[in-house]
């Protein structure tokens, strides 16, 4: 399947067999960390993942999710978490191409200091790093699902407060997206997609100044 056609494909399953695969620890591990192929700033890789499987687990996350019912049928929920420290990480990053040879610890300290430029009191270059990564993640989930077959769904509303607290999140990390997995339901059709914005609303040149205010 080309990207185009994987893009065509995924939708957001309305509904989905309950339990309807066997999706293994192992198997969303693998796609998890084929996910981790999308770039993040410095490499900094700001995301983690709750892998949710159990069915008991996941009765807690449908609450989280104010009872969607996809919750709950899903095989298998991913909770897609940003590092709001993501940055905190710079210096280790660096070790391991120093270690390899990769880079120089010249090169090394140069990129940390432009990591702590970027980052360092800059709350919402933080808060940016800690849910734009996680959300490219997130999607290539979703897009490698596709290809594999797997019916897919994002699901944004939840309550975070609770959810923290079911899950055991740290304040350090944002809860993003939830990404739920499974059989699509045999009786229930993807409705039809609904339209795109054309690119004559959605695309600027050089500049956005026709824009409405
Ligand atoms: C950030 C985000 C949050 C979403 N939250 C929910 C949700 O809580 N529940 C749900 O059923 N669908 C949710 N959706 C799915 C959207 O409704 C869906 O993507 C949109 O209608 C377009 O349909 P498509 O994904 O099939 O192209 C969410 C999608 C995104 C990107």
């Amino acid at each position: 399947m080309t990207v185009l056609q994987t893009l065509k494909r995924r939708r957001s399953v309305p509904r989905f067999e309950p339990d309807g695969l066997l999706l293994t620890r192992e198997l969303i591990e693998e796609m998890i960390a084929e996910s981790c192929l999308v770039p993040s700033d410095f490499n900094l890789q700001p995301w983690r993942f709750i892998v949710v499987r159990d069915r008991e687990r996941k009765e807690i996350l449908y609450d989280c999710a104010y009872r969607q019912e996809k919750v709950r049928q899903a095989s298998a929920v991913v909770i897609v978490c940003g590092d709001s420290k993501g940055d905190a990480r710079a210096e280790e990053e660096v070790a391991s191409s120093v270690r390899d040879g990769a880079m120089t610890r010249e090169a090394a300290d140069h990129l940390v200091a432009s990591v702590c430029r970027s980052y360092q009191g800059n709350e919402l270059a933080r808060f940016t790093l800690a849910v734009r990564e996680p959300a490219f993640a997130a999607m290539a989930l979703m897009l490698l699902a596709t290809e594999r077959g797997i019916g897919s769904s994002p699901i944004g509303r939840f309550d975070d407060e609770v959810l923290r607290k079911a899950f055991a999140i740290p304040d350090r990390y944002f809860p993003v997206l939830l990404v739920a997995l499974g059989l699509q339901a045999l009786d229930m059709p993807v409705p039809a997609r609904g339209n795109r914005l054309p690119p004559s609303v959605v695309v600027f040149h050089e500049g956005m100044g026709d824009a409405e205010p």
